[in-house]
């Protein structure tokens, strides 16, 4: 399977990075594409910016970056119930590709964290809302509340029924 990987946080120490890297170590046999976002930082949009330069060549790059995937596996940074700008401004840029359905056929498996208890829910309901208008198939979703007590750098998710929950919905994901 070729996944591509992708937290939509720019942060060089971003939880739900930490959270994906954990999450990939249970696709070890599959191809894994992983993307920075912040090789994505591109220009605000605007409608303006469209009709005078066209479609910035990195939103096009990062478009087919996906198109290659099956499975997309995407860590959700939560910004004041929203996604962050950096992937906000990019996903924005993508849609406006002439006759492109961003997320066409794409299954996905959402992930979010966050340091509080409700672990990136806000921003976790918006997108699974909304992917499947985009053509994607959200297969599973997983929150991860309280990510300090929750997750060590060594272990992964140390807590045990977040653990069970976590493995059910990477099974779900395999059986696509
Ligand atoms: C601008 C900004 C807005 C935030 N808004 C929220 C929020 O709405 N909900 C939340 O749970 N955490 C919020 N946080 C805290 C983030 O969850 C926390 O910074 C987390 O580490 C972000 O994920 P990341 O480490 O993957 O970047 C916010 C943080 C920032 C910088």
């Amino acid at each position: 399977m070729n996944i591509i990987a992708f937290s939509t946080s720019g942060s060089s120490v971003s939880i739900n990075k930490q959270l994906l890297d954990y999450v990939l170590t249970y696709f070890a046999e599959d191809q894994i594409d992983i993307v920075n976002i912040n090789d994505y930082e591109i220009t605000l949009y605007n409608y303006d910016k469209e009709v005078q330069d066209g479609i910035p060549p990195l939103a096009v790059e990062f478009q087919e970056r996906i198109n290659k995937a099956d499975l997309i596996i995407m860590g959700l940074a939560e910004h004041n119930g929203g996604f962050p700008v950096i992937f906000k401004n990019l996903f924005d840029w993508i849609s406006r590709i002439p006759k492109n359905i961003v997320l066409a056929n794409k299954n996905i498996f959402l992930l979010s964290t966050s340091p509080g208890p409700r672990g990136g829910a806000t921003v976790m309901g918006m997108a699974s809302q909304l992917f499947p208008y985009y053509g994607g198939k959200v297969l599973a979703t997983y929150t991860l509340p309280s990510f300090d007590q929750n997750f060590s750098s060594d272990k992964g998710v140390t807590n045990e029924s977040l653990l069970a929950e976590l493995k059910e919905k990477i099974d779900l994901v395999k059986a696509g």
